[in-house]
């Protein structure tokens, strides 16, 4: 598949404990499995998948870069840098292909701290709240913008 179909899914800090991580928040999916469902989610969508994560804020910050220069949009969970990082924001700030944020949980019903979010006014749209479906979501939601990009519809 072409670049023009790619759609790079990135996780920050402790997103590979998904499954083992606090189950009764995050559920009980692992990291690996839910590659294996985008994947699939994906390619009923015509869509194909980078999937990476990463605990380092730096490395977050390349990978953002790195989907700017090889994917048509990206779904983006930054996990708790979401709520810290001005890199982060910024490298959002870079690019130029959409960008969908998203959230297992609902952050802003958590804890105080989670209310800051530095990317909300700098990402296309989000999904959160929903679990790891909401990465189902937010591949068909990409495939509506890429499509309506492309004028296809
Ligand atoms: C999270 C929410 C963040 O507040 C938290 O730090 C995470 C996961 C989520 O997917 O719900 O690590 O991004």
């Amino acid at each position: 598949m072409s670049a023009k179909s790619r759609v790079g899914i990135l996780g920050g800090p402790n997103l590979a404990l998904l499954g083992q991580r606090e189950p009764e928040l995050y559920g009980s999916v692992t990291w690996a499995e839910l590659e294996q469902l985008c994947g699939e989610w994906a390619g009923e969508l015509g869509l194909d998948t980078v999937f990476l994560q990463t605990d380092s804020e730096g490395e977050l910050v390349g990978l953002i870069h790195r989907a700017g220069r090889e994917c048509a949009g990206l779904i983006l969970n930054a996990a708790a840098y979401t709520h810290t990082s001005v890199a982060v924001r910024d490298a959002v700030l870079t690019l130029d292909i959409p960008v969908l944020e998203l959230h297992l949980t609902n952050p802003a019903a958590r804890e105080p701290f989670r209310r800051q979010n530095l990317l909300q006014d700098v990402v296309t749209g989000g999904v959160f709240g929903l679990g790891t479906a909401g990465y189902r979501l937010a591949l068909a939601g990409m495939a509506e913008i890429l499509a309506q990009r492309s004028g296809g519809n």
